[in-house]
């Protein structure tokens, strides 16, 4: 693992940024939701939703060598069925192609067994998106199941692939 790469929780000095890469086509396009011009008192009010403790949803910032380069997040967590929702990319273009998301997926994985006792992380992801396909097939995840023209995204109706990641199989 790149031990330059580590995780930091959201501040309220990373509105700017959050709301530069909220904004970049480039990434959101291959997000779930799409690209959809957003406003900084949007981001701030979707910020502010993280004032309270959430232990539910984990929403951290990725930073390589003490710099902020993207976001990783899990959410809709069960601690029922010991579960929870992966979500990621990297803010800064010249940082990707670095190996920085998989150390960062790495962390994520680490801090998901041993600080809150999941099994499993699951995620969506589009069928067309190479390079998050590649990135979670290196890191052990599987494909389990395909949602046909499931978003419709920058004028294209797009397939999803649910994909999942058993965190400790010995435990079955
Ligand atoms: C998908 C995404 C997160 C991948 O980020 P990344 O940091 O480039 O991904 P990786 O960690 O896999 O690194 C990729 C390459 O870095 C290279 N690399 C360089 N140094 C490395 C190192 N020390 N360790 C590992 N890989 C390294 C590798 O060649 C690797 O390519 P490979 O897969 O051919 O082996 C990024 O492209 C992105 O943000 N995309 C837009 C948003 C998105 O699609 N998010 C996912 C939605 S489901």
């Amino acid at each position: 693992m790149n031990n330059k790469v580590s995780l930091r929780p959201i501040e309220i000095e990373d509105l700017s940024m959050l709301h530069k890469w909220r904004n970049d086509a480039d990434i959101f396009n291959h997000l779930g939701g799409g690209f959809i011009p957003t406003s900084k008192y949007e981001m701030s009010q979707w910020m502010a939703n993280f004032s309270k403790r959430d232990l539910n949803n984990f929403r951290f910032i990725i930073e390589y060598d003490g710099q902020s380069v993207g976001f990783i997040s899990l959410t809709n967590i069960s601690y029922l069925h010991r579960n929870g929702v992966l979500g990621i990319y990297i803010g800064e273009s010249k940082f990707k192609n670095k190996g920085i998301a998989s150390s960062a997926l790495k962390l994520l994985h680490e801090f998901s067994t041993k600080n809150l006792n999941l099994l499993k992380v699951k995620l969506n992801v589009n069928h067309n998106n190479v390079d998050a396909l590649r990135l979670y097939e290196k890191n052990g995840y599987k494909k389990v199941g395909l949602l046909e023209k499931d978003k419709y995204i920058n004028g294209e109706w797009l397939n999803v692939i649910l994909m999942e990641h058993f965190l400790e199989r010995n435990e079955e």
